[in-house]
């Protein structure tokens, strides 16, 4: 990437503060009961403490902005109502060099004012490790996230703030997991009154995390 700053988390605190924050996020959730999802949580744990041991590289290029993140403020303070102050303000303290990317070669129609992800930690950085994949996913108010899967990949989405609903099973709100085991379909719903901030952490072999995006795919017969 031109214009990339290389760096450490020595020289940019405020990015180890933020995967601390992701960390204590998933010690302190409750499980509810489910030892998939309490292993789920372990394993994004362990990941997050090599990558701080390993002293990773920290790569920041331009910060990009998306239409979407016209909504990143009221997102943030929403937030904050909930009691997810530490996490808000970790990534309050590094949003102006977040990066919003679609993740699509064609963004699906309708989508590209309403939604966009940063990445916060994994191959593609800004915080480089091949042990898990952090980010942030951030939806304005109504917006529906396509179906998709990850194949070998099993990830969780964090409520931040806002309400979200998958696969109309449930609805989700600040401090809720939301957990998708590899090549479940889950399809996102977003509360019409107001936007809605997700962290989602991706675990799995490292070359599954390496060509892994945020894409739409087309639902599979039995899934
Ligand atoms: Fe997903």
């Amino acid at each position: 990437m031109t214009d990339e700053r290389i760096t450490s988390l020595t020289e940019t605190p405020d990015w180890r503060y933020l995967l601390k924050e992701f960390y204590e996020f998933y010690r302190r959730m409750s499980s509810g009961g489910s030892d998939k999802i309490r292993a789920h949580q372990r394993a994004v744990r362990e990941a997050i403490s090599k990558t701080l041991a390993d002293r990773p590289a920290v790569r920041l290029g331009p910060p990009v902005r998306r239409p979407v993140t016209v909504h990143l403020r009221r997102a943030l303070d929403l937030g904050r109502r909930y009691q997810m102050d530490g996490v808000i303000r970790a990534i309050d303290a590094v949003a102006d060099d977040l990066s919003w990317q679609f993740g699509y070669d064609k963004v699906p129609k309708g989508l590209e004012n309403r939604y966009a992800y940063a990445e916060i930690a994994g191959p593609n950085g800004p915080v480089a490790t091949e042990r898990v994949i952090l980010g942030l996913v951030l939806f304005a108010p109504g917006c529906v996230y396509p179906a998709h899967a990850h194949d070998d990949i099993t990830e969780s989405y964090i409520c931040l703030s806002g309400a979200v609903s998958e696969n109309h099973q449930g609805v989700y709100e600040p401090g809720s997991l939301i957990f998708n085991p590899p090549g479940h379909m889950h399809r996102i719903t977003v509360s019409d009154r107001e936007p809605s901030l997700l962290g989602y952490a991706w675990v799995g072999p490292a070359e599954q995390l390496r060509g892994q995006k945020m894409v739409f795919s087309r639902p599979r017969p039995g899934r």
